[in-house]
């Protein structure tokens, strides 16, 4: 099992609609995903029954709590004996224990940021810190910022200054842009679902297009994450 963890610093980067994402795409490939809650906010827990209620939950992806160290535990040695492909871990905000913990037990680590300033800010301050702890911990664990919520269109000014200073760091390869597809996952559930059954009402067909192109960014970020873990 491979366990893939969204931290930031900084709230509201866009962790948790990244990881809702990447479990999508891990679905469409065929693959069994455990998804570990260690927000007490619950988000994904939130959003599996959203998605139930919508009939739109892979049943081949689960939920489970691991928002202190002991269901942490329970929650990684359940998945591991339930031969779960991927898990995947949702981080609060900030630094604890707990996401140190996830952090070292990784195989990659994604870092989501929007381009503002304050983003960008936060976001070298996390990775800075996952690479301080990793390096006392003597591990090497993949990481990579993933530009989250980037404008469809031209960047402005501020945007293309603070993208050009994450340059220097290890970048998916491609950014997650602010679309109504992403914001809208929480309560329509998994991605791919919605679009099937969107697919299937003639009447709904007009607004597929947009969940397709959203759908194909989340199978890029899922063909780059994968990569990176068979390296
Ligand atoms: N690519 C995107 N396009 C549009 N909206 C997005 C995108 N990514 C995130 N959002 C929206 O931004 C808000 C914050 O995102 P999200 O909850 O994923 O962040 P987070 O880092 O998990 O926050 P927290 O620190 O509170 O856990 C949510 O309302 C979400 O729907
Ligand atoms: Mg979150």
């Amino acid at each position: 099992m491979k366990l893939v963890t969204c931290c930031s610093f900084k709230g509201g980067a866009g962790k948790t609609t990244a990881l809702m994402g990447l479990c999508s795409a891990f679905a469409t490939l065929g693959k069994t995903v455990a998804l570990f809650e260690a927000d007490e906010n619950r988000p994904l827990t939130r959003w599996k029954e959203n998605a139930l209620h919508r009939d739109a939950w892979d049943p081949h992806c689960e939920v489970f709590a691991a928002d202190d160290l002991p269901l942490l535990e329970a929650a990684y040695e359940e998945a591991e004996g339930r031969k779960f492909d991927y898990a995947l871990a949702d981080t609060h905000g900030g630094s604890s224990e707990l996401n140190n913990t996830i952090i070292a037990s990784s195989s990659f680590l994604l870092v989501p940021t929007m381009l503002t300033p304050l983003d960008v800010d936060e976001a070298l301050a996390t990775y800075r810190y996952i690479i301080e702890l990793l390096m006392g911990e003597n591990l090497v664990i993949p990481t990579a910022i993933l530009r989250q919520r980037v404008p469809v269109g031209r960047l402005t000014t501020s945007q293309t200054a603070v993208s050009e200073m994450l340059n220097a760091l290890p970048l998916t390869d491609a950014p997650m842009h602010e679309r109504d597809a992403f914001a809208a996952m929480k309560e329509r559930g998994m991605l791919h679902l919605t679009i099937r059954k969107i697919d299937a009402d003639p009447a709904l067909r007009l607004g597929l297009r947009n969940l397709l192109v959203a759908m194909e960014e989340l199978q890029q970020l899922g063909r780059f994450v994968n990569g990176a873990l068979e390296r």
